[in-house]
């Protein structure tokens, strides 16, 4: 059965577990070079991936491009204006002639039921890369980055601050997956999707005082207040005004405690300047592990072949 890689809470634990240890043996295999040549297996040798992006991207476009080549493959990006996408040719009609042309298909757009659209009709895998409602190669880079710094992810807590959106939702599809705590902080009016929450069952836990999430927690985690396709800027930055990940806040997470954010950062809003350039910060190696995370998510998906 073609393996589609849509979200994390359709894959198996198993199956999650075993993407995130060849993410890391793939790097390991690097020995620190994460640039270069193609890895010894090349499961992706004469294999083409598309990538359609209907939303800006630097982190996805780039670490899949490069991702793809270190496996043995090669890419077409098209931003989806410039497709017949853009025009109004049906997402299945797309996802036909693609599964003619090429081997796998990275989509990055703005309604996350065009992404479920275009898997039901495709017949070769299928990849989010960040909708409106999750995104779960994001995550998968967060989790590997947390444990290459403090081991093994089960039986930690992560605390997220700030806007209960689409990498909010992933985290929470991996929680229990995982067997990880994630204590999630954001205001009442913009809390996460309830079926997402829910999803999350008793490994999330709601408040809407940072403190009580952040405290003794090994991970603390935000993102911009204000996501691709949100419209109300002004009424977000009020409601997140106490949301700030500052050093006083992160002083009350586990001595130990380390600071993610899958970037772009806006610093001033939820992060300060002193936390994402501080000590505690790895969201340069959380930008790098999205290479050998979807590394892994690709090989995966070409393994169902
Ligand atoms: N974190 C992330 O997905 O970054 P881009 O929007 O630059 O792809
Ligand atoms: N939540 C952000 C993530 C960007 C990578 C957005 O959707 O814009």
């Amino acid at each position: 059965m073609t393996r589609h890689f849509l979200d994390i809470h359709r894959l198996e634990a198993a199956e999650l577990r075993a993407i995130l240890d060849d993410a890391h043996a793939r790097k390991a295999a690097r020995k620190g070079w994460p640039r270069g040549r193609v890895d010894a297996d090349a499961p992706a040798k004469d294999r083409v991936l598309a990538m359609i992006f209907e939303k800006n991207s630097t982190r996805t476009r780039f670490s899949f491009d490069a991702a793809i080549r270190q496996l043995g493959g090669d890419s077409i990006i098209a931003n989806a204006g410039d497709m017949q996408l853009g025009r109004g040719e049906p997402v299945e009609d797309t996802a036909r002639v693609l599964s003619r042309m090429v081997d796998a298909v990275m989509i990055r757009a703005n309604s996350h039921e065009d992404v479920e659209r275009f898997a039901r009709v495709a017949t070769v895998p299928v990849v989010n890369g960040l909708t409106d409602r999750s995104h779960p190669c994001q995550i998968l880079a967060d989790i590997m980055t947390i444990e290459e710094q403090r081991g093994p992810i089960e039986g930690k807590t992560i605390a997220w601050i700030g806007d209960g959106n689409n990498v909010c939702h992933s985290f929470m599809h991996a929680a229990p997956k995982l067997g990880f705590h994630l204590n999630v902080a954001c205001p009442a009016e913009y809390h996460p999707d309830l079926h997402d929450l829910a999803k999350g069952g008793n490994a999330v836990t709601l408040t809407s005082d940072p403190k009580d999430a952040v405290r003794g927690a090994d991970v603390v985690v935000t993102d911009t207040w204000v996501s691709m396709g949100d419209g109300d800027y002004e009424a977000r930055l009020h409601a997140f005004e106490n949301y700030t990940v500052d050093e006083a806040l992160m002083d009350l997470a586990d001595p130990d405690a380390v600071f993610l954010h899958c970037l772009p950062a806006h610093r001033g809003e939820e992060v300060t300047d002193a936390v994402i350039d501080g000590p505690r910060s790895l969201v340069w190696d959380e930008a790098e592990n999205r290479i050998h995370a979807q590394k892994a998510v690709l090989a995966w998906c070409f393994a169902g072949d």
